[in-house]
Parts: structure tokens; C-alpha cells; sequence
């Protein structure tokens, strides 16, 4: 049944999504702005699948670097900070909430000089060194067991970085026997026991190095390759299948990606499952002081993840033309400059504002529709850092609106993604020039009866009249979810932490088709139970 609701009430409904919480959200007063609206069709094709949204795909990333280890997950036993072992409690409850994601560890730059060793043993006995980062001390407190804790108690995946920058692949290769080889095995298993872990930790995903063409060594592609191979090519399983992953490309940089996966195919083929590109969409303007022009701009940055998707997969098939190695963006966010850090300790903390949000989830979005070529990401970071989700400073804690984003993504996950048609106008602004950006993008995906679509409106004041159609299905009834807010960089803070965060309600939705309103500046999500 097919049925279509008249604007009035679209947009009566729509201001009941909008006001059911803070005031601050966006104000029904400016539901009038919607007359007029050009409308855009979204079509949800659901017979044409994409591939499964692998819950690795939201992973996230710490590192040892300013404020995202200690301070941000590691307190201390001893802290009056609430903690699990010293691991900071109200960050394992919020990450619970994100399902079954993957980790990354320990960095990031800092795993291409970092010795596992040092982080096991007695606390009190381990050595300190020369923080990576800055001129600090890393205690190491925080080692191998902590972070596995960490992961364990979040219900999430380990992802461990090797160290190829100055370590060996002995090094590595004691490392993945000390995680995962049976107590009673070798010396090194019983040391694991010994240090409080008597089951293997069963680490599946092992990075080899990080970012190789520059703080990882600043290899060539080909002295890469032959550094990978020596490291992967004879490397225990333990009863584990590993998921190997190589240092991908510095953005979109084909160059690396097709000389190392030509000396790959000519003399190696060492064991691959994942070539790891990085993203940083960089900044335009300040992290909360921005024109609507960077505005869209920062947006459109986002945006660039398809066309790197698409590049570097095509490249990749060039050479594994059975397409066995997969897409990984172990590092994404947008990288904005000083100036807005609660700690001065806390490198590379930015406030995360609703600009951000928005491109986490078109970030994700883009992810989900090219689900059958990647198999994680990994925004950075977690906490306290670059396109964070929380920030953490002594005894206090705030979700930013990103974690807001990947809280609303989350019934993607594990769903069958499938392809979706949008039409409808662009939006001009300037930036070096005349640019343009999408009005509407998002992404749409299936399980069983259930179908969610999330959606991206760009527009920074007008509203959108979405004209949302099913091939294949019919809504009996939808929920619709908005995270948005008036002002473009609202954020939320220590004092006020709900003031961005996302409001549902229930519609009036039915049928094969319907209409539905976009607040301006806005994330949607649509759980749609059919018929
Ligand atoms: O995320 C911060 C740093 O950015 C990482 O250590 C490095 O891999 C990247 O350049």
C-alpha cells in the first residue's frame, strides 16, 4: 500500500521529531522554510545487495599520543576516577554501546617504535621511555594485557599494530606466540600466563607498521614489500586465522598502492588480507569557527572518501585480480588545528562539533555502500584526540556528538547493505573557486523485516522534503531519528553534555512510498519494519 502524506503533516510530524527534546534542536518555527523546498527522491533498492556492513567498519583507533591512553582509558587502580582495574569505566560503558567493534593499538606512529615488551610484567618494574610524541615520559603502564582488557570488557575486537619502523620481525613474531600460542606451548605462552592471562587472547588482526612512506620508516613502496613479506611470510597461526594488513597509501596516493602491489605479485604474494589507506580530510577553518562556505566545504572533504574507495580498489584489482586482499581506512576524521583542547596536555584534541558529525556519518555512510571492498575503519581517535568521540579529563566525561553518530549507525551493522538511488539538487559554494556538494546522501541496508536507512542533509538553514520509496518492500511502520541542532557548531562540553544529541519519534509513515522532512544540518535515521 502506498501512501503519501501531504506536506502540512510531514512537517507537523517532522517539528514533533525536532522539539521532542532540547529547545536547542531545531526550532519548529523554522518549519515554514520547507514550503517550497525542491524535494529529492531517495530510492531504497532492496533487491540489489551490496554486501554485509561488517561491524569492524565503525572501529576505532587509540594510540599512545596526548591524552587518549592515559587520561582517556587508563586512570590507574588507584584513581577516584571510576575504573575497572584502572581502566576508566564510563568509557568501557559508552564503548559497550557501539556493538561489536574492532580496536586499534597501540598506534598510529607510535607502534613503529614501540617494543611490546616493555608494556607486560609487574607494573611497577616496567620501563619508561621517551614518549613518541612529546618530551614525556611513557610509563607503560599500559601495556599488551591492559589494552586486551580494555577490548574484552568493551565486547570489542584487538587490532595490534607491529612495529616494522625499528623493530624486527622477530619482535613481531614473539609478540603474535606471547598473544595467541596455548599455555603450555612455548616460554612464551607461560609468560603470558605468568602475567595474569592464562587463555591466548586469539588476536586475529595484525598491522604490519603504519603509515611506512613516512613516520613508519619512510620506506619506498618496494622496500615496504620486501620488509612485509619478511615479516608475514612464516608466521604461526596458533589455531588463529590471522587477518594480515599492510601500510596502505597516504590518502589516495595510487602510486604507492600499485608499486607495492606490483613487487607484491612479482616475487612474493606473502600472506595479505587488508591494505590499510589513511584519510584526514584536513580542516577548513577553525574546529568550531567556520564560515557556511567551510561548512560545506569540510563536508565535501568527507565526501572524497568514495572517489579514494574507488581509485585505490581499482588499482588493487589490477593485481589481485581475485580479490582476495580487501580495503581498510585504519585511520579517518577530520584534522583540525590547535586551539581548542580541554587539557593543554591533550595533543591533537579538537572539540568535535555537529560539522563533524555530519561527515562521520557520511563517512560511514560511504562505507556502507561499498561494503563488499572494505572490511574495517577506524576513525581517529577515541578519546580525547583528533575526531573524537569522548573527551576525559580527571573525573570528567562527555560523549561528543560523533559517538552520537556511531550509537545511531549501529543497526547497520551486520545487515545486508543495498544499493540506494538518490536524485535531486546540489548546493554551490565557494572554495577556491565555484564547488558543489550533494544535498542529500546516505546509505540503506537489511535485516529480515527490518530496514534502516540513514541519511546526511547538508543544507546549513533550509529544510528537505525527501520523497522515500521501497523496490521490493513496504514500510508498515518507521521511526525516524535526528541528530542535528541550529547552530552549526554546537558541541557538547563538561557542563553541557546533552547538547547535541539525538531525538526520536515515532511517524505516520506507511507503504511502498512516503514523504518525509529533513531538518536542516542534519543526520537521519529511518528504521523501517516491513510489512
Ligand atoms: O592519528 C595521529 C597520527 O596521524 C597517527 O599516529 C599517524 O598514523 C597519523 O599520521
Amino acid at each position: 500500500m502506498s501512501s503519501r502524506i501531504d506536506r502540512r503533516t510531514a512537517l507537523a510530524r517532522c517539528a514533533q521529531v525536532a522539539s521532542a527534546g532540547t529547545a536547542s534542536v531545531w526550532a519548529p518555527g523554522k518549519i515554514a522554510r520547507a514550503q517550497g523546498a525542491t524535494p529529492i527522491s531517495v530510492r531504497v533498492l532492496l533487491d540489489e545487495p551490496i554486501g554485509r556492513i561488517k561491524p569492524a567498519l565503525y572501529g576505532q583507533f587509540t594510540e599512545h599520543i596526548g591524552g587518549v591512553i592515559y587520561d582517556g582509558i587508563w586512570v590507574g587502580p588507584d584513581s577516584k576516577v571510576p575504573n575497572i582495574d584502572g581502566i576508566r569505566k564510563s568509557i568501557v560503558e559508552h564503548v559497550r554501546r557501539l556493538g561489536k567493534i574492532v580496536i586499534r593499538w597501540p598506534g598510529g606512529c607510535f607502534a613503529d617504535s614501540y617494543n611490546w615488551r616493555d608494556g607486560i610484567g609487574p607494573r611497577n618494574k616496567r620501563p619508561r621511555r621517551f614518549g613518541r610524541w612529546q618530551e614525556d615520559t611513557e610509563s607503560n603502564q599500559f601495556g599488551t594485557h591492559e589494552f586486551l582488557k580494555f577490548c574484552r570488557l568493551c565486547g570489542a575486537e584487538p587490532y595490534l599494530a607491529a612495529n616494522v619502523g625499528t623493530g624486527t620481525a622477530e619482535q613481531f613474531q614473539h609478540w603474535v606466540e606471547y598473544c595467541n600460542a596455548p599455555a603450555g606451548a612455548t616460554s612464551l605462552a607461560d609468560e603470558r600466563v605468568a602475567n595474569g592471562d592464562p587463555e591466548p587472547f586469539r588476536v586475529r588482526y595484525w598491522g604490519v607498521g603504519n603509515e611506512s612512506w613516512g613516520c613508519g620508516g619512510k620506506f619506498t613502496p618496494e622496500d615496504y614489500c620486501t620488509q612485509y613479506r619478511r615479516f608475514t611470510e612464516w608466521l604461526p597461526g596458533y589455531g588463529v586465522p590471522h587477518y594480515l594488513i599492510a601500510s596502505g597509501p597516504n590518502g589516495n596516493d595510487l602510486d604507492w598502492t600499485r608499486r607495492f602491489f606490483k613487487k607484491w605479485t612479482d616475487y612474493a604474494r606473502a600472506p595479505l588480507q587488508g591494505w590499510a589507506a589513511h584519510y584526514y580530510c584536513g580542516t577548513t577553518g577553525h574546529a568550531l569557527n567556520f564560515t557556511r562556505d567551510q561548512w560545506y566545504e569540510m563536508l565535501e572533504k568527507a565526501n572524497r572518501m568514495e572517489r579514494l574507495i574507488d581509485d585505490q580498489w581499482a588499482v588493487m584489482g589490477e593485481f589481485d585480480r581475485a580479490r582476495k586482499v580487501k580495503l581498510l581506512i585504519d585511520e579517518w576524521g577530520c584534522w583540525h588545528p590547535k586551539g581548542t583542547e580541554l587539557n593543554p596536555h591533550h595533543l591533537f584534541e579538537q572539540k568535535s562539533c555537529l560539522r563533524d558529525a555530519l561527515c562521520a556519518a557520511l563517512t560511514l555512510d560511504t562505507f556502507n555502500r561499498h561494503a563488499n571492498k572494505i572490511d574495517m575503519a577506524n576513525v581517529a581517535q577515541l578519546v580525547n584526540n583528533i575526531h573524537t568521540l569522548f573527551h576525559a579529563d580527571g573525573d570528567k566525561f562527555v560523549a561528543t556528538p560523533n559517538f552520537y553518530v556511531f550509537e545511531m549507525y549501529r543497526p547497520h551493522h551486520d545487515a545486508q547493505a543495498v544499493r540506494m538511488d538518490v536524485q535531486g539538487p546540489s548546493i554551490s559554494f565557494q572554495a577556491n573557486g565555484p564547488q558543489k556538494i550533494f544535498r542529500v546522501a546516505g546509505s540503506a541496508s537489511q535485516v529480515d523485516r527490518r530496514v534502516t536507512v540513514t541519511l546526511v542533509h547538508t543544507h546549513a538553514s533550509e529544510p528537505a522534503e525527501v520523497s522515500l520509496a521501497l523496490r521490493g518492500g513496504s514500510a508498515d511502520r518507521v521511526q525516524q531519528t535526528a541528530l542535528t541542532h541550529k547552530t552549526l557548531s554546537a558541541h557538547n562540553t563538561f557542563e553541557n553534555p546533552h547538547e547535541v544529541v539525538p531525538q526520536t519519534s515515532s511517524t505516520a509513515y506507511r507503504g511502498a512510498s512516503f514523504t518525509c522532512i529533513l531538518p536542516p544540518a542534519s543526520v537521519t535515521r529511518l528504521d523501517i519494519a516491513l510489512a
